[in-house]
């Protein structure tokens, strides 16, 4: 065969705007790296990377799976045993109206299937700033423009009623809500999920509650479901293995839906048919999911204990330098500081990545308020790494910015 001349393949039209920033600056971490230095990560959720491991009983629970011969595909909707588990564990979070329940490859998937199955051209779902950026991602794949609510630093980075209201459009479907939350920690108060579920209910939207780091709250905040205090909304919950469980790698998360059963029967049958189109979520692993929920729960008692002292120690780090605030995060793993600096936030993590060797995630790739700078700090290392990535920074905004404000 004669080797015609090869033309570029161009990529589809739609991805222009699809984009994932926490893995934006791999290539300049891969840079520093060749150049012999080590990477102190602060820019990834992966508690699997640091001193954490994933519960013995879970583990085993897989293996025996996989012994078992679950080797083939699983029903589309999830495992029967998974499935029971899951509606256990919603009665646990106290959502009464429960209809309908299955298992993704992660949260991912979920939220990927559900936005999907929900939202036309033309449309709009309200998502948070700072964001999540799997959500605008999604979002973007579909061609649906982004429509975001800012979350309030001055209120502990609770979401903004006012700008929601303000951004609701004949258009909008839905409103996602994250809960404990990526990237600022916030923990949602009972008040502000009652108004935000009248809110939801006045305009006729689904509400994603993604609940993923339910189980990660450091203080004595409670963790409230939304759709605990609101049986009557369509409301999907969000969870999975990869933040409680320790077993991101497994891509082991589920959706439950809540509401009235004639109002979100029509759009439980759109999520089915996506469900069937992708076969099924990882089999071995849904076997995991009673394992996790119904068993020992001792992990979440050495987990919680280790964020709380690597919070501490976060918070009084950024509180105590010059140019830095932090709102001190009260769920998951991650904070968010703001940045007193004469320059973008981008520039700063790059700066810092290739000359203190520091990885961090810039606040632009999570959105934030016009004129705000941020960063977002994952505390999961030990207190000595943290230790040293700090001092590493405060060395780095001596050098850049001088001593004082
Ligand atoms: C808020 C939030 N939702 C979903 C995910 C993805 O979860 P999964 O690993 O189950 O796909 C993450 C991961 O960091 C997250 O922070």
């Amino acid at each position: 065969m004669p080797i015609t001349q090869a033309r570029e393949i161009s990529a589809a039209r739609r991805l222009e705007n699809v984009r994932y920033p926490i893995r934006d600056l791999t290539s300049v971490a891969d840079e520093v790296i060749k150049q012999g230095h080590t990477i102190l990560p602060l820019n990834i959720g992966d508690p699997i990377s640091f001193d954490f491991q994933t519960p013995p009983h879970l583990i085993e629970a897989v293996h025996k799976a996989m012994k078992d011969g679950r080797n083939g595909y699983a029903p589309s909707p999830g495992v029967k045993e998974a499935l029971e588990a899951i509606r256990g564990e919603a009665a646990r979070k106290s959502i009464t109206s429960v209809r309908d329940v299955f298992v993704t490859n992660g949260v991912s998937e979920s939220v990927d299937i559900c936005l999907t199955g929900l939202v036309n051209p033309g449309e709009n779902i309200l998502t948070p700033c700072p964001d999540y950026p799997m959500y605008s991602a999604v979002l973007a794949k579909l061609g649906i423009e982004l429509n975001t609510y800012f979350l309030n630093e001055d209120d502990g980075w609770q979401p903004d009623l006012v700008d929601i209201q303000r951004k609701i459009t004949s258009r909008t479907r839905g409103i996602v809500l994250i809960n404990p939350n990526n990237p600022t920690g916030s923990v949602c108060s009972r008040r502000m999920l009652e108004q935000m579920a009248e809110l939801a209910r006045r305009h006729n939207l689904v509400i994603f509650a993604d609940e993923i780091y339910d189980k990660l709250i450091l203080d004595d905040d409670e963790h409230i479901s939304l759709a605990s205090l609101a049986p009557d909304l369509p409301v999907v919950t969000f969870g999975g293995l990869s933040k409680n469980y320790l077993a991101p790698g497994w891509r082991i998360g589920w959706g439950i839906v809540s509401g009235e059963a004639a109002a979100v029967k029509p759009y439980v049958e759109g999520i089915h048919r996506l469900l069937r189109a992708r076969l099924c979520a990882n089999h071995p692993g849904q076997y995991a999911i009673r394992a996790a929920l119904e068993g020992p729960q001792d992990h979440l008692v050495e987990v919680r204990g280790k964020l709380r002292s690597r919070r501490d120690l976060t918070v009084n780090w950024c509180n105590s330098t010059p140019r830095l605030s932090c709102v001190s995060p009260r769920g998951a793993f991650y904070a968010y500081p703001r940045l007193e600096i004469p320059e973008g936030d981008d520039i700063f993590v790059k700066e810092l990545c290739l000359q203190k060797h520091v990885l961090a995630v810039h606040g632009s790739g999570f959105g934030q308020k016009p004129g705000t700078n941020h960063f977002r700090i994952v505390f999961l290392p030990d207190e000595a790494t943290l230790t040293k990535a700090y001092a590493a920074i405060g060395d780095f905004m001596q050098e850049r910015y001088g001593k004082s404000i």
